[in-house]
């Protein structure tokens, strides 16, 4: 039977952290298994909150060492930049037609992004984000995307283009799925919900153990745990929830220990850096690997790219015969 196929994607925003493993990466390695992966750099969506370029190409091929580092396998999963296959921007002017600005304009998701980068005046192509999330994954027929819940509205006006598309011209797309991260989100080492970038609160994938450790000392932790012996709230400390992820095994000892107080701060921090870096090692040690060997990356980018320019195209000659464009 043919597999399933997913498309997934990120914005390349440089070189990844342990949230973006957790809440993702992790899940596309084991479904490289299940289904067939394509794996989609989505340079173009950059643009919509940032017109800054500079950066871009660095950023590009940082993401995708990471990617490769954590276990993306480029011989079964293509990987690929929206920017090198122009039928991207030519399936979102036709999908543009497809769907009303007010309908866009109801978007939860870009609304919540809008509002937390205090945008007053939404710009055209931030509206039209979605549109242009629908174009990467109906070009490529994804039936599944792995997304945290934040994507969920983008999948469904997804599925609603592929559907209205169908009903006009005929069937070319599925109607695709959007499969759920369950996700552990890691807090931030400054206790925020999440790890960003922007807030400046993450281990990165590629942070050395000196580094790890360095994070560490410096996170916060239950403020009422002043003294090593006080008891502590492990419910509430971010540190316990990297020992959750990344030390299963030591996991309840410690929160036993954290409770009575016969554990300290210090000492926990230093185990869970340590747990933290061994899980980190072989990723470190990877991404030194093509660091050395930047050749081999950048061959395994056009490996991906015209793999996924084959599809593409196939996809678009379906849409213009069935659009009677040609
Ligand atoms: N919107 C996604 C994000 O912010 C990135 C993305 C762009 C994507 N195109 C996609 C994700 C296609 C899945 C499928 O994380």
């Amino acid at each position: 039977m043919k597999k399933k196929r997913i498309l997934s994607g990120m914005r390349p925003t440089g070189k990844l952290h342990i949230g973006h493993y957790v809440g993702a990466l992790e899940n596309w390695v084991h479904l490289q298994d299940k289904y067939e992966s394509y794996h989609l750099i989505a340079d173009y969506h950059v643009l919509t909150t940032d017109l800054n370029t500079t950066n871009i190409y660095s950023d590009t091929i940082d993401m995708l060492i990471d990617w490769l580092a954590a276990g993306l396998d480029p011989v079964r999963s293509p990987m690929f930049r929206q920017s090198q296959i122009k039928e991207h921007t030519e399936l979102y002017l036709i999908f543009s037609m497809l769907i009303t600005a007010n309908r866009l304009e109801r978007n939860p998701t870009v609304k919540e992004q809008a509002r937390a980068l205090h945008i007053e005046q939404i710009i055209y192509g931030h509206l039209g984000y979605p549109v242009l999330q629908a174009a990467d994954i109906l070009l490529y027929k994804g039936n599944a995307v792995p997304v945290g819940e934040d994507q969920v509205p983008h999948i469904e006006i997804t599925r609603e283009i592929a559907r209205r598309f169908n009903n006009q011209y005929g069937e070319v797309f599925p109607e695709p799925e959007a499969l759920l991260t369950k996700f552990s989100r890691l807090p931030g080492l400054d206790g925020a919900a999440k790890m960003s970038k922007s807030l400046n609160n993450t281990i990165l994938l590629s942070d050395e153990p000196e580094i790890v450790k360095s994070k560490l000392r410096k996170a916060v932790t239950d403020p009422q745990k002043i003294r090593r012996n006080d008891p502590g709230r492990p419910e509430i400390c971010l540190i316990f929830s990297y020992h959750r992820k990344f030390n299963p095994s030591q996991v309840q000892q410690i929160e036993t220990d954290c409770r009575s107080g016969a554990l300290g701060c210090v000492d926990c921090k230093l185990n869970c850096s340590e747990k933290i870096s061994s899980f980190l090692a072989p990723i470190i040690d990877k991404r030194k690997h093509y660091e050395a060997n930047m050749k081999e990356v950048l061959d395994i980018l056009s490996d991906g790219e015209a793999r996924g320019k084959k599809a593409a195209k196939e996809t678009m000659s379906e849409v213009h015969d069935k659009m009677k464009f040609g």
